[in-house]
């Protein structure tokens, strides 16, 4: 997509399609609305009385080659009340118009931005449009699938000159933003016959050298080197040979201790021996989701040129059953060198995060976070809305409160209790890697504590939130991405101590 941009009037731009995004209103009252109505004849003042358009959220109407107005047609979206307008409204506009774009002939659009917008709101329209015009093509092999939207070029605009090298920056950052999170919508669609750990690790590789950062992927007789063997023990059971992915960027001083990102790459999940019922089960080829998060902020970081140094750990094997299986029962030893007794090996998670949270303790990290779609039960609590956190650490969970109000990618704290720990303690191994159905989310996070030390540190369950169900207006329905912005506008706003 090319974009433009440029900075004039409503009724002056040439375009195919001009964008006006409009606050909810009762009457003509807005200068912009007032203008044009005059240039379209009358037209927009016979709409409102209509009753047919009055800037509600997700409402749209189309002025349709207004008499004095350049462009062919001006799409106006409703924003919604006007008090309640924040950056999501415009993500949630610049999304609905990409796609009513895309079924006009319109070759050209254009963003008009009213003298009430900030640079927020032109960041978050950029992300909105790119994300809403989202699309699973790679395996679509017609050409009426195959079809491209006519919308080749999109132009920004703002009233006054003075406002234009904002205007650019802010959607070149929404812009890298949403790149970021498409490139892990994309990876996390991809079938687990074309990704498996060692596509994965190539693919790490690829993105890593065309961004320069440096790339260390360890193979099985590293790992086994490492003594991961909770990593191990989950990859067993699979013909497809684990990976270890370890990226590490260096944006600020050679002193500073990195910010650890994790992020587990299970590119499936049958459940193991502990088979998963086969209605739905394709869709844990997306159980890597969490990888393609770490994968997409690190490089997105990177595009940014963020003044830390970040590493993203990744890792990744299949979860299969077979005569080489680890089984219910069995007892084996993480990295760190606490006993684990397999009780599920569909809580193979935990497991080979047990082992990537020790490594980053390598590191002497300022801060570690997680991201995995860990437990079904995640959907329990906060359904399809936001993702549960557990943080050891006031400052990182303010972060990531703050970062997901402006990222609209939500998140919410639960509590980390002596009962969730209590609940993973075997009473022949150290710990047993499933606390059973209550609460298990949170006994997954009081597992995962055990291997983190003191270090600072969050973890993100996204189980469920990797998909959308339905389809809104900027996550079409099929995979989300859902973290990378959050991260994004974590690190954007990363203070160090
Ligand atoms: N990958 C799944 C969690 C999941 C389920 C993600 C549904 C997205 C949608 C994870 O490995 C898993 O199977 N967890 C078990 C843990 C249980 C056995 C303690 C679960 O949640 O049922
Ligand atoms: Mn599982
Ligand atoms: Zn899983």
């Amino acid at each position: 997509m090319n974009f433009k941009f440029t900075h004039g009037e409503l009724y002056d731009i040439d375009v195919d399609t001009l964008v006006v995004f409009t606050p909810a209103y009762t009457k003509l009252n807005n200068k912009r609305l007032v203008e044009l109505d005059q240039v379209s004849n009358g037209s927009l003042k016979l709409l409102l009385s209509s009753k047919e358009f009055t800037g509600n959220a997700k409402q749209t109407a189309v002025l349709y080659k207004p008499e004095s107005v350049t462009a062919s047609r001006v799409l106006l979206i409703g924003l919604g009340e006007k008090r309640k307008i924040n950056h999501d409204s415009f993500r949630k506009a610049a999304g609905i118009a990409s796609r009513h774009a895309a079924v006009t002939t319109g070759k050209s659009l254009g963003f008009y931005f009213d003298s009430f917008s900030s640079p927020e709101y032109f960041q978050a329209a950029a992300e909105g449009f790119l994300l809403g015009g989202f699309k699973m093509l790679d395996y679509k092999t017609t050409s009426e699938a195959k079809k491209k939207s006519a919308v080749s070029s999109c132009t920004f605009v703002v009233t006054g000159k003075k406002d234009l090298k904002k205007l650019e920056k802010a959607v070149r950052r929404g812009q890298i933003i949403a790149e970021g999170q498409l490139l892990a919508r994309r990876l996390s669609y991809t079938p687990a016959n074309d990704l498996t750990p060692t596509i994965l690790a190539r693919q790490a590789e690829k993105l890593a050298k065309e961004h320069k950062i440096k790339c260390t992927i360890l193979g099985k007789p590293e790992i086994i080197k490492e003594r991961m063997g909770a990593l191990l023990s989950v990859a067993q059971g699979s013909a497809e040979p684990p990976r270890f992915i370890i990226l590490e960027y260096k944006g600020g001083s050679a002193r500073r201790a990195p910010i650890v990102l994790v992020g587990k790459g299970v590119t499936f999940d049958s459940g193991g021996i502990s088979i998963k019922p086969s209605l739905n089960m394709h869709e844990m080829k997306q159980d890597m989701t969490g990888a393609a998060v770490m994968l997409s902020t690190i490089v997105t970081a990177a595009r940014l040129k963020l003044p830390l140094n970040i590493v993203t750990l990744i890792p990744s094997t299949e979860n299969m059953p077979s005569s080489k299986a680890v089984k219910p029962g069995d007892i084996i030893k993480t990295r760190k060198g606490l006993t684990v007794e397999i009780i599920n090996t569909d809580a193979e998670g935990r497991l080979i995060l047990a082992d990537a949270l020790d490594y980053a303790t390598k590191f002497k990290p300022e801060a570690v976070i997680d991201i995995a779609t860990l437990t079904g039960a995640a959907l329990y609590i906060l359904g399809y809305a936001g993702a549960p956190i557990v943080c050891n650490n006031r400052k990182l969970a303010n972060g990531l409160r703050k970062a997901a109000d402006l990222s609209a990618e939500r998140v919410w704290e639960l509590p980390m209790w002596d009962d969730f720990r209590e609940a993973m303690k075997s009473p022949i191994a150290d710990l047993w890697n499933s606390g059973g159905r209550a609460a298990a989310t949170l006994t997954a996070a009081a597992f995962l504590e055990n291997f983190i030390g003191n270090h600072p540190w969050a973890h993100i369950d996204i189980a469920y939130l990797d998909a959308e169900p339905k389809g809104s207006e900027y996550t079409p329905k099929g995979p989300t991405g859902f973290g990378t912005r959050l991260l994004v506008e974590m690190l954007s706003n990363w203070r160090s101590n």
